[in-house]
């Protein structure tokens, strides 16, 4: 028979690289709670319609990567509906919104979100079918400030605080603004004209995007096409007064406070919700896909989902990017740290007066692994050595006069110890 493995382009994560992941999650709900936003956890899958509208239809999400299927009617009552496992987390966070009204309290609505996103995507280093985004997104009704260029500023702040907290050095923040709705739209046809006398000169994928879609011309990475793709018109030029506003005062907040960022006027996105700042991070140490992260204003897409206009501004990280980089920094995985004590049961008899005093030592805040009394001694000497501090051995005799036999492996030393005094005994700190 075949052996099962975790299916292409997902992976299991594993000790002690899941201590990483713990930390950076630990370290991301510690700035968020500083810059005063709540968790939110939304479903895994959602009706796919959610992504057709909010995400957009003609999106390589929407198109080519989703998860879909069609569940089957339970009872006759009930209809087959077409679900999705969710390939981002802002759709399901503005639905969410709607759906509970948030909007009601007139407040800003300051949510983060730590979990799986699914895409189909060809997988290779740093891009998985399965990958974890850590996300925050500000939302609500325009009176409450959500339009404002200080939001923007605030959360790019917020993210090169998270990234210099996680001991992410070298970053580079890629900022534009893709303008309203209007300005894109003028945008598209000022490129769709300059691409007509020069479309011969790119590759096939350009030739065909330069008609259907010609803002993806600009994410080709294809060498030879990059001269002619320099020479087509910026956005910023289609820009109407209001949106140049906007981004002038999102880049003088920043200026002020001393986040440094490029200005990169290809930089589109690929989902169709953004409107005016979009922006991400990269790490050079990531290779070909090194997008550390990325985000943006989505002005509409409360609307796009059936709700109440309630601008908004969000992100979400590739932890499995963060976790790339911050690996490759490492000479290796600092050794899981030894417990406190193992307990060495000296025959099967003794096996649950030793669980007992795993138990108590436990239940005082000692970290222990407890042996098994079908163990020779050696072997548990051995075992022993390697994970733990102390060796405990708990004999009859041991049962008997409630003293206990101790190493130290750090000193070598051997001691017999009272068994009221073994939780201060091993709680101290290494004797050598
Ligand atoms: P996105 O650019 O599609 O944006 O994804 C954000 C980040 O998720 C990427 O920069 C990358 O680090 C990571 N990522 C995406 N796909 C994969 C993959 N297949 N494998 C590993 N990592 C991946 C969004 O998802 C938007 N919802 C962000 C946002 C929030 N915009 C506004 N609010």
């Amino acid at each position: 028979m075949s052996t099962l493995k975790a299916v292409r382009g997902t992976r299991d994560l594993l000790p002690p690289e899941t201590e990483l992941w713990n930390r950076i999650e630990a370290t991301a709900r510690s700035v968020f709670a500083r810059y005063n936003f709540g968790e939110i956890r939304t479903p895994l899958f959602e009706d796919t319609t959610l992504f057709a509208r909010g995400v957009g239809e003609e999106t390589d999400i929407v198109s080519k990567e989703m998860y879909t299927w069609e569940d089957r009617a339970r009872a006759q009552s009930e209809k087959t509906q077409s679900l999705t496992l969710r390939p981002e987390n802002t759709a399901g966070v503005v639905r969410a919104y709607i759906e509970h009204q948030l909007g009601e309290s007139g407040q800003l609505q300051k949510l983060y979100y730590i979990g799986p996103q699914f895409r189909r995507e060809r997988p290779q280093k740093g891009r998985y079918r399965q990958f974890s985004q850590i996300g925050a997104e500000v939302i609500g009704p325009p009176s409450a400030g959500s339009e404002s260029p200080l939001r923007d500023a605030e959360v790019l702040e917020m993210l090169a605080t998270l990234l210099d907290e996680l001991g992410i050095s070298g970053w580079t923040l890629h900022l534009n603004s893709v303008g309203s709705a209007a300005d894109r739209a003028r945008y598209n046809d000022a490129l769709r004209a300059a691409l007509v006398p020069v479309a011969s000169q790119l590759c096939p994928d350009c030739q065909r995007r330069a008609v259907v879609n010609p803002l993806r011309v600009l994410d080709c990475k294809v060498p030879a096409d990059q001269p002619v793709i320099e020479t087509l018109p910026v956005i910023a030029d289609s820009l109407d007064p209001a949106s140049r506003a906007h981004f002038a005062a999102v880049l003088a907040a920043l200026d002020a406070a001393g986040v440094p960022y490029t200005r990169n006027h290809r930089l589109v996105r690929g989902l169709d919700y953004y409107t005016r700042t979009t922006f991400e991070f990269t790490h050079g140490g990531l290779g070909a896909q090194n997008a550390l992260l990325g985000g943006g204003r989505y002005d509409g897409l409360s609307e796009a989902i059936g709700g109440t206009h309630a601008p908004g501004i969000g992100f979400a990280i590739g932890e499995d990017r963060l976790v790339l980089t911050l690996l490759a920094n490492l000479d290796r995985m600092a050794a899981p740290p030894l417990v406190d004590a193992y307990i060495a049961p000296l025959g099967e008899s003794v096996n649950a007066a030793a669980l007992a005093l795993a138990r108590d030592l436990r239940h005082q805040g000692l970290r222990i692994e407890l042996g098994d009394g079908s163990f020779r001694l050696k072997k548990s000497f051995v075992a022993g050595n390697k994970s733990a501090r102390h060796i405990v051995i708990l004999g009859e005799d041991e049962l008997a006069t409630s003293i206990l036999t101790v190493k130290d492996f750090s000193s070598g030393v051997q001691t017999k110890v009272p068994r009221a005094e073994l939780p201060e005994w091993l709680a101290r700190p290494d004797r050598s």
